[in-house]
């Protein structure tokens, strides 16, 4: 059952007062278009302080397995949002996320999952050490849209972006993915270093999540009044 943004109650002290009721803020409920718990746990922890209520596959029952065929990270996050929210009847969030490495035309991007048909993170993350061992040019940055489907078709999109550098060796042990070998100045950590606020709050991720909880809070209102 969708949650809406506002509902007319009357509040404890207009209830005493017998002035006019007034809108409560009622948080509205997103499932998360994932499967991968480590992205299901930090959109959540992002998502829940800005007004919502989370919900995963998992949570609901439902499995779905989406190919990312898209050319573009938009392209795979629209496929996987609008395919949660037509099976759920929930407006469901996708994230479509990679590594852009200059030195390689800023590959592996969209294809960061399957980079070198590697089967596990590490596997990838060792590939791209060896391929980047003599490059000189370190630049990367990880890019995450992340779109929101709603089951009456609406569609909204939001983009993310952390620059940082690739290491020579893996540092850290939090985070996932590239993590281990992505340096981000600013902070003097590679992403796998930083706890999990700090990654949030500069990650690719963390930045898509708050723009599109803007324009979300929007739809949202636009649809229940
Ligand atoms: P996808 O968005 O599920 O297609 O993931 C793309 C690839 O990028 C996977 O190999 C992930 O491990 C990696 N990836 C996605 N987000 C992050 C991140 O926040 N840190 C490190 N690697 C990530």
């Amino acid at each position: 059952m969708i949650k809406k943004t506002t509902i007319t109650k009357t509040t404890p002290a207009a209830a005493k007062t017998g002035a006019a009721p007034r809108p409560e803020p009622v948080r509205p409920t997103l499932l998360l278009a994932t499967n991968n718990r480590h992205k299901a746990c930090e959109m959540s922890e992002i998502l829940s302080p800005l007004g919502f209520d989370i919900t995963t596959p998992e949570d609901i029952g439902l499995s779905l397995e989406i190919k990312e065929t898209g050319e573009t990270f938009e392209e795979n996050a629209r496929l996987k949002a609008r395919a949660f929210a037509q099976a759920s009847g929930l407006p469901s969030i996708a994230d479509d996320s990679g590594l852009c490495v200059a030195a390689l035309g800023w590959e592996p991007g969209v294809r960061s999952a399957r980079f070198g048909g590697a089967a596990t993170d590490e596997d990838r993350r060792r590939l791209l050490l060896e391929i980047m061992e003599s490059g000189a040019d370190r630049f990367a940055k990880f890019v995450t849209v992340i779109a929101g489907a709603f089951p009456d078709g609406t569609e909204i999109v939001a983009e993310g972006e952390q620059r940082g550098e690739l290491l020579r060796a893996e540092r850290g042990e939090s985070g996932f993915g590239y993590d281990p070998v992505f340096y981000y100045p600013k902070l003097r950590k590679t992403n796998a270093e930083m706890t999990p606020e700090e990654k949030n709050s500069v990650s690719a991720r963390g930045k898509a999540l708050r723009a599109l909880a803007k324009k979300l809070k929007k739809s949202f209102y636009r649809k229940d009044v």
